[in-house]
């Protein structure tokens, strides 16, 4: 049985190491040798990586593809993406020709403000807090001035601080809600910063101000955090071609695949069943650009998700829609993500990936983002209202299927080969082995 143990996070990684598989593995020098062969050859690099976090053992490695080709606002780019599931990368590289064909990707910009809040109780008439927050608002805002400087210096910073009355839905509860422009970082620091500042700044004025005279301690602060749902934080991505100018699988006519896309779109825009994983296919776009330009998908999550269902209703984040006989396609989406800070400097493969992207700014970052979920989801739909997913998935598949079942590299080549014409399925793949057994 497993024993607890005090004091792991004190112990060296060998010796982290030789408890972890003492105690939890049937063969602890093979479970020691695995995490030692996925370790970096490279000392300083591994040093990185084991910096990261606390009690760092390996590393775990998830493949990083590239999909080409994509034609966003005029200039091509090449997206990395960090992502398991076989069907993709090739997903993205198809609708990203597509598009390319048509005249490519249009993005916006529609906001950059990101937003913290400071959530505290007051059991003093509202009026009163209101009339506090009046009279403290500059206060608090000047002594944050030394935490602002570098942002405001790169055109950031805080741009406005509201009290919100919040005690119809609990008792006592206000927030000073605070939104924020951090350029190109994500913020997530900077924005806890300030809030804990304000905060603190809030106490003090709090216990100053003279129609609270009655409570030695009128604010109670339960807790300052930045918000990861960021509405305000937006960017709209879109194709659009003539109707007459799609081309579908099955022959179907534009007209009737414009049609069949727009039908798919509205299911999912009512149905949230059949919206959730609309929206997870618009996620595996979006994860595996985050995630290779080492923002936090977490977050980044929660937030699309949260903005999904901003109407009291969970629902589809793309829109398709017939405008003057062309066809329109379209997402708006909330990212706060940064290309400075954080990971960026840290991590070598995102360096290499935001170089591979050209070194975009935060806000051309949101727009590649957006552009590769709404291909993700463009070329999810394009299969699933035609010869369905399966075909296409399943032939990403068979090299996973292969490697369970341990084919040499000949029989790889000729499984290849054979599936090409035949339907895959993991029963179908081991009947082959067998037959060239
Ligand atoms: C699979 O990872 C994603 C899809 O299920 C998305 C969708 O159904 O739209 C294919």
């Amino acid at each position: 049985m497993q024993q607890p143990i005090s004091g792991f996070s004190k112990r060296n990684k060998a010796e982290k190491i030789k408890w972890i598989v003492e105690q939890h593995f049937e063969d602890p020098k093979a479970a020691a040798a695995l995490l030692t062969s996925y370790s970096h050859p490279d000392a300083s690099v591994q040093e990185k990586h084991d910096e990261f976090i606390e009690n760092t053992l390996s590393n775990f490695y998830l493949p990083m593809g590239v999909a080409p080709n994509f034609l966003i606002n005029g200039r091509y780019f090449t997206l990395p993406m960090v992502i398991e599931e076989s069907s993709v990368v090739a997903a993205a590289g198809k609708a990203a020709k597509y598009w390319a064909d048509r005249g490519g990707f249009r993005t916006t910009i529609l906001g950059m403000e990101k937003v913290g809040q400071i959530h505290f109780l007051c059991s003093e008439k509202s009026d009163i807090v209101q009339a506090f927050f009046e009279s403290a608002k500059k206060t608090l805002i000047r002594s944050c001035a030394p935490l602002l400087e570098r942002m405001e210096k790169r055109g950031g910073g805080l741009l406005d601080l509201k009290l919100i009355n919040k005690t119809a839905a609990l008792a006592d509860y206000y927030q000073l809600h605070a939104t924020f422009d951090t350029q190109d970082a994500m913020g997530a620091n900077f924005i806890n910063s300030v809030l804990e500042q304000l905060a603190k700044q809030l106490l003090i004025a709090s216990r100053d101000y003279p129609a609270f005279a009655a409570q030695e301690q009128p604010v109670e602060v339960v807790m300052s955090i930045l918000s990861n749902y960021v509405p305000n934080c937006l960017v709209r991505a879109e194709v659009r071609c003539p109707v007459t100018e799609l081309e579908a699988e099955d022959n179907l006519t534009p007209e009737a695949f414009a049609q069949k896309v727009i039908q798919a779109v509205q299911i999912a825009q009512v149905e949230p069943y059949r919206a959730v994983t609309h929206n997870k296919g618009i996620m595996n776009g979006i994860d595996a650009v985050v995630l290779a330009t080492g923002n936090d998908f977490r977050a980044i999550e929660a937030g699309i998700h949260a903005y999904a269902a901003r109407d009291g209703h969970y629902r589809s984040l793309t829109k398709a829609f017939i405008e003057n006989e062309t066809f329109v396609f379209q997402m708006d989406l909330p990212l706060a993500v940064g290309t400075v800070g954080g990971l960026t400097q840290l991590h070598p493969m995102v360096k290499w990936s935001l170089e591979l992207l050209q070194n975009p700014s935060a806000r051309e970052l949101m727009q590649i983002i957006a552009v590769a979920g709404l291909a993700q989801n463009f070329a999810a739909i394009r299969s699933l209202v035609t010869s369905g997913i399966q075909q296409g998935h399943m032939k990403m598949h068979l090299l996973n299927i292969l490697n369970q079942l341990d084919a040499s590299a000949e029989q790889k080549e000729q499984a290849i080969e054979f599936f090409k014409t035949n339907a895959v399925s993991h029963s179908a793949v081991q009947a082959f082995l067998t037959s060239k057994a």
